[in-house]
């Protein structure tokens, strides 16, 4: 399976460490995966015969780039011209329009090739196209790592729920803005909180996308399509963010024996919300953790709970769809 990787960040940088250290992929799934091309901000390089992986992370750590290894070339060139079978879309999430990687995943479904994206951007803003592109041009769209990083969340929902009715659903998807709840309830003022997370390394470059619910509202549009059948985008989602809790807020909760909680739901609409959620309720958790809870028709309330981001996570999700796509390719 000849991949090209574009995006070569915390997870692009993960992903080469992961395909490095196994060695048991093809005796345990029947494919290789060669990394024939990577791209990031500062060029591109590719190598038919697959790139050195060592090197390529090397290069990153002291360059600052992938650019200087293999031969040379451009990212964007490299998705329109280069013999791939998968892109792999690591790129930072955009919400405004979705580039770069709305064009490098459309560039590639139009050429027939597979994509797996963990980039959120183009999917929030338009993933009921893309997948029609994919359907029309024969080939697989994946991004099981865009919910839940290395939890399978989606894949819980499609796969082991298969043919069950699925009629609402509430999650935490967001990390860091449970994380600052949880110091909350501890009785830290939101401030130190918002600080603390940030020392941590937990909140993006831009901390709206978690503070006003951004990357909530575009998991959640993520899951309804994916899951729902629904035909919606980021601005079909009511979303209120937590900037407005107040350490009132939560102490008040608290003696409701409850803590509040930034909650996504689908439940007819689609809204993101500070709200608060039982202490006993197994949806409630704490520090960095995710958690969604189904409701089918027959089989009851089931929550599934993980680590919903990291570099090596949300790799070991990239692992998983590019196996699933080889999976599907076979037959
Ligand atoms: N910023 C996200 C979170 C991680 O805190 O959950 C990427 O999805």
């Amino acid at each position: 399976m000849r991949v090209i990787l574009n995006g070569f960040g915390a997870v692009g940088q993960s992903l080469a460490g992961l395909l490095a250290s196994r060695d048991d992929i093809y005796t345990s799934y029947g494919t290789k995966i060669r990394l024939v091309g990577a791209g990031d901000s500062g060029g591109g390089a590719c190598l038919e015969a697959g790139l050195d992986l060592a090197e390529l992370v090397r290069t990153k750590r002291e360059r600052g780039t992938v650019s200087g290894c293999g031969r040379p070339a451009d990212p964007k060139e490299m998705i329109r011209d280069l013999e791939a079978d998968v892109l792999v879309e690591a790129t930072p999430s955009n919400y405004v329009d979705g580039e770069p990687g709305m064009t490098n995943i459309m560039t590639a479904l139009k050429r027939g090739m597979h994509v797996v994206s963990v980039n959120k951007g183009p999917l929030a803003l338009a993933l009921p196209s893309l997948i029609e592109m994919a359907t029309y041009n024969g080939v697989l769209l994946r991004f099981s790592g865009t919910v839940g990083g290395g939890t399978p969340i989606l894949n819980y929902a499609k796969n082991s729920l298969r043919g069950e009715h699925i009629t609402s659903f509430r999650g935490i998807l967001n990390g860091t803005t449970n994380y600052i709840l949880s110091n909350m309830e501890d009785g830290m003022a939101f401030g130190d909180a918002l600080a603390d997370a940030r020392s941590r390394g937990y909140v993006e470059a831009d901390e709206s996308l978690d503070l006003d619910g951004l990357d909530a509202a575009a998991k959640l549009t993520i899951l309804a399509n994916w899951v729902m059948g629904m035909k919606v985008t980021m601005p079909d989602v009511r979303r209120t963010g937590i900037r407005d809790v107040t350490l009132q807020d939560v102490r008040r909760a608290a003696e409701d024996g409850s803590a509040i909680k930034l909650v996504a739901s689908c439940d007819g609409s689609l809204e993101v919300a500070p709200v608060p959620v039982s202490r006993s309720d197994p949806l409630c958790v704490n520090g960095t953790l995710n958690a969604i809870s189904f409701t089918s028709e027959h089989s009851g309330t089931q929550t599934i709970i993980g680590r919903g981001a990291g570099g090596i996570e949300t790799a070991s999700s990239i692992l998983r769809d590019l196996l699933d796509i080889r999976r599907a390719v076979a037959g």
